[in-house]
């Protein structure tokens, strides 16, 4: 049923029908969420990117071509509804609907698009499997709670543009198409067509180029990028991500400290989060030590605490065995733990296991005194490690030893599993941490070699330069990280900015001359004709706005996101190419390789 287009009705965004619209003629469009058909009067739920209402039509009073309208429609119908509002009678509001208290009385309905059967209902308590609904993203887009998501990370871009416009930033697109760079990820490789045999690869991260644009004089740049990292995904990873990327030049560390708060104070509260500066720093060391990870979750305690004095004179062999050779014996307490059965603590043995520990000590610090290690402990040796772990009656204590490498990872991993598991975690606080003074480098045993902890770029601590050569393991960085909750937000370095620190830093890595330059001889080459100093971070946009979402996973953040196993699995990414593509590109597939 068509009306002359000159006497529509203006529209009202479903979501912002309110009381004042009461008297109104008002045209809704959109989708049917649901229609109930009560006989004399049917209801239909429209619903749009602003939120939901309430259409009605009265049998008694409506056109007969209205109510057949109203009949015909079935959930996902695109529809165009003109009528008043009214105000719902006393007993008929939804006081859990924005919305709730009016209704439209149509007077036409227009029916724009028809939908088939949806493979599942777009509502928020979906039960679909998440396959399903990536399979039908543009459904699953639907649902409020992920239309609600895509329109706060609007609200954020724009806020962070915004915040950093206002600070002298410009914003300067970098390559998509480029040269390896090197964040520590496999790359994506595109074969070129002109250049048989040549690969561009795309950007783990526009790093070097943000450095070259401070070459260049750009002062101030940043980029909301798009990053690209073939490696194994988890609930905070996707193959190709966004970055809030920074960079600025005649700067030091707290330039970034206090630019990257006022960012965070500006953004936090689109969605409700008042947040208090500046955030708290600790040292690396710290944040092993007392946490054994990196990026600790300051919400909850569960410290970790050094025994290994006290451990040391046990008669339990692997205490003194990891200590005889360099290692540690280090704890931490559950409060009220000792109540915890044999199977739980048999649990966290297996979880200490599969993080790398050789085994896991218990202590029940209760009247029965019980432990794993019960007959190498005599009442001297129970009480001191009690003493020295600061146990308190009726507590557990969860003792691991061995290397400090291992004892920091099995540890820090009870600490969040026991901390999720007993619920000890206060989901409402947002702990922000800057970690500082990282390693500068990273041994590894298998290669032989130093690896960069942040990349190659990074420059040393000033008073360590000379570490580089003489004690390169010791040496420390001008890095950073922004940890928020226990997830990583961000990090970034203050740079190296002469060549010769820069060759310094490639021999300590191991990286010869010729092999520097085949591979960064033009940034080597660029810091030849005056480099200023500079320094920046980038933040992980994806993981920002899934945390202020209260989301799960940054799938929920992502308009298309890619499965756990790299796939899109709605337009079926990666997939086979015809032949003649890939004679264009001189390439021929291994026919045991594919899969
Ligand atoms: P880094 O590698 O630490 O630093 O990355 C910065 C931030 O990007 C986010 N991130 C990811 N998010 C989703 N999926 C991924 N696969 C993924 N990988 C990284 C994280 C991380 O903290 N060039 C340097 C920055 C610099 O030095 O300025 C860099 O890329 O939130």
């Amino acid at each position: 049923m068509q009306t002359d287009t000159t006497t529509r009705a203006a529209r009202v965004h479903a979501g912002s029908l309110r009381k004042e619209h009461v008297g109104r003629k008002i045209s809704l469009s959109g989708w049917v969420q649901k229609r109930r058909d009560f006989g004399e009067l049917i209801f239909i739920d429209i619903r749009e990117r602003s939120g939901m209402a309430q259409v009605v039509i009265d049998q008694a009073r409506a056109l007969p071509a209205v109510v057949a309208a109203a009949k015909e429609l079935r959930q996902e119908f695109v529809i165009r509804v003109e009528g008043e509002v009214a105000e719902r009678i006393a007993g008929q509001q939804n006081p859990n609907m924005p919305t709730g208290e009016v209704e439209v009385i149509a007077s036409n309905i227009e029916i724009l698009s028809r939908s088939d059967v949806p493979p599942f209902v777009v509502e928020n308590e979906t039960t679909a499997a998440e396959d399903t609904r990536l399979r039908y993203r543009y459904l699953d887009l639907r649902r409020p709670a992920l239309t609600a998501n895509m329109v706060l990370r609007d609200r954020i871009s724009f806020g962070v543009r915004d915040y950093l416009h206002q600070n002298g930033f410009l914003e300067i697109e970098t390559p998509i198409l480029t040269r390896s760079t090197p964040e520590g990820a496999r790359d994506y490789l595109v074969p070129s067509r002109v250049h048989p045999g040549n690969f561009y690869a795309l950007p783990q991260s526009p790093q070097i180029f943000k450095q070259l644009l401070m070459v260049s004089g750009m002062e101030r740049y940043y980029q909301i990028a798009r990053c690209f990292r073939d490696e194994d995904l988890r609930s905070d990873r996707q193959p190709e991500f966004t970055q809030i990327d920074i960079e600025a030049s005649f700067i030091d560390e707290e330039f970034i400290f206090s630019m990257i708060e006022g960012m965070f104070a500006r953004i936090f509260p689109l969605a409700g989060i008042e947040l208090s500066t500046p955030f708290i720093r600790m040292t690396w060391q710290e944040a092993m030590d007392r946490f054994g990870v990196d990026r600790p979750d300051t919400r909850f305690g569960l410290e970790l605490v050094d025994i290994s004095a006290a451990a040391s004179a046990t008669d339990f062999a692997p205490f003194r065995a990891a200590i005889e050779s360099k290692g540690t014996v280090r704890a931490i307490v559950v409060p009220g733990g000792a109540a915890f059965s044999r199977k739980r603590t048999d649990d966290l043995t297996e979880v200490a296991k599969s993080s790398g520990a050789s085994g896991l000590v218990w202590i029940k610090t209760d009247q029965q005194r019980n432990s794993s290690i019960r007959k190498f402990l005599n009442e001297t040796s129970f009480d001191s490690l009690r003493a020295a772990a600061g146990a308190r009656d009726g507590d557990l204590i969860l003792a691991v030893a061995g290397t400090e490498t291992v004892v920091w990872d099995v540890l820090g991993n009870l600490r969040l599993k026991i901390a999720r598991d007993e619920k000890l975690i206060p989901e409402e606080r947002w702990n922000f941490l800057w970690v500082t003074d990282f390693p500068l480098l990273e041994h590894d045993e298998v290669a032989g070699r130093y690896f960069a902890k942040h990349h190659p770029f990074t420059s040393p601590a000033v008073a360590d330069y000379d570490k580089l050569e003489s004690d390169p393991g010791a040496t420390l960085a001008r890095a950073y990280d922004i940890v928020l909750n226990g997830l990583e937000l961000g990090g970034g370095s203050i740079r190296i900015n002469t060549p010769e620190l820069q060759s310094r830093m490639f021999r300590a890595l191991g990286i010869n001359e010729d092999e520097a330059k085949e591979r960064f001889g033009f940034l080597l080459e660029a810091f030849r004709y005056g480099a200023p100093p500079h320094g920046g971070i980038a933040l992980g946009l994806d993981r920002i706005v899934m945390l202020m979402a209260r989301a799960t996973s940054i799938r929920d953040v992502i308009a298309f996101p890619k499965t756990m196993r790299g796939q899109d699995l709605m337009c079926g990414a990666p997939s086979t190419v015809p032949e003649s593509q890939l004679d264009d590109l001189a390439i021929a597939i291994r026919k045991d390789e594919t899969s």
